[in-house]
């Protein structure tokens, strides 16, 4: 994942770091934290709190606590009331001594998600309600490069990069008012590319987008209930040629789509899928290399 997206950055905070959460935490959002753990490093933590207290010591919501001691664990737990409650332990430390890490705590109305370097490592239930959450903390023997909060606007991919195949998610599904561009280069010897909004706990696909180069043809379609739609084709110009850049900018009105490359207008596609907070991901494949993808 990128800190591109994020809302708010802190960059080489001098540890022990606390500051406060612009706004506070709300499902959907990320925070996500690059850094590196020390080489003689017995623990760091993480602390999402309410407040930043020292005495009496503010309630601690999450506790994010890698052990690499004798028995390398994760220990997670709540503070309130200045006394600490019954620990979670994850007996597996997907960090090592030494080596740079990405950790994503995302936030939802019933847990905190924790991945690390793009894999699910646990889930921890609220214990204290997510609205009292304003304070970021970590301590302990890491370095910390960066610590990103992203609003549940954004698209995050989890690969952390622009790699196509692409698949980025819509953590809140799309809005009419919404509106994603893309940005890359066409291959120098191109077939054709895809790009998706679908659902990703079914195979619906609400928009495809189909440019194929060497037809000049650009197809936009659904693919819903196991069936393909009717296709649509008419374009006025054909935008893409090889190994050219592109912008493409998809609107999401509440009727339709609005598409339109490197600034010029080129057509609507009425939505087939009305519930367009089910439409949750993006997907990217074929012969381009992608530079950048954001959602307004
Ligand atoms: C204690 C430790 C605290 C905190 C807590 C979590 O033993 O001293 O720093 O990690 O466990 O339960």
């Amino acid at each position: 994942m990128s800190v591109a997206n994020a809302r708010h950055t802190v960059l080489n905070p001098v540890l022990p770091y606390t500051g406060g959460i612009p706004g506070g935490l709300e499902p959907g959002e990320i925070v996500i934290i690059q850094g590196t753990v020390l080489p003689d490093a017995d623990r760091f933590q993480i602390d999402l709190s309410s407040g930043c207290s020292t005495k009496p010591r503010s309630d601690i919501a999450l506790h994010f606590n890698p052990r690499f001691a004798s028995s390398p664990c994760v220990v997670c737990n709540s503070l309130k009331g200045e006394s600490w409650g019954s620990e979670e332990t994850l007996h597996q430390l997907p960090y090592k001594r030494g080596a740079p890490f990405e950790t994503i705590i995302l936030v939802h109305e019933d847990v905190f998600k924790v991945a690390v370097n793009g894999t699910h490592l646990l889930e921890y239930k609220h214990r204290v309600p997510l609205e009292r959450v304003n304070t970021f903390s970590i301590s302990g023997k890491v370095v910390v490069h960066a610590v990103g909060y992203i609003p549940n606007s954004a698209i995050y991919s989890e690969s952390g990069d622009m790699s196509v195949p692409y698949k980025g998610s819509i953590l809140k599904g799309l809005r009419p008012g919404q509106h994603i561009t893309i940005k890359g280069q066409v291959s120098m010897y191109p077939h054709s590319f895809t790009v998706n909004l679908r659902n990703s706990r079914t195979e619906n696909i609400a928009l495809q987008l189909n440019p194929r180069m060497k037809s000049g043809m650009f197809i936009r379609n659904s693919y819903l209930s196991e069936a393909w739609g009717r296709e649509e084709r008419e374009v006025p110009f054909f935008p893409f040629s090889p190994g050219e850049y592109f912008e493409v900018l998809i609107l999401c009105q509440p009727h339709q789509f609005k598409l339109a490359v490197n600034g010029c207008h080129l057509f609507e596609f009425r939505h087939r899928v009305q519930d367009l907070g089910s439409i949750d991901q993006l997907e990217v494949m074929g012969d381009v290399e992608l530079s950048d993808i954001k959602l307004w």
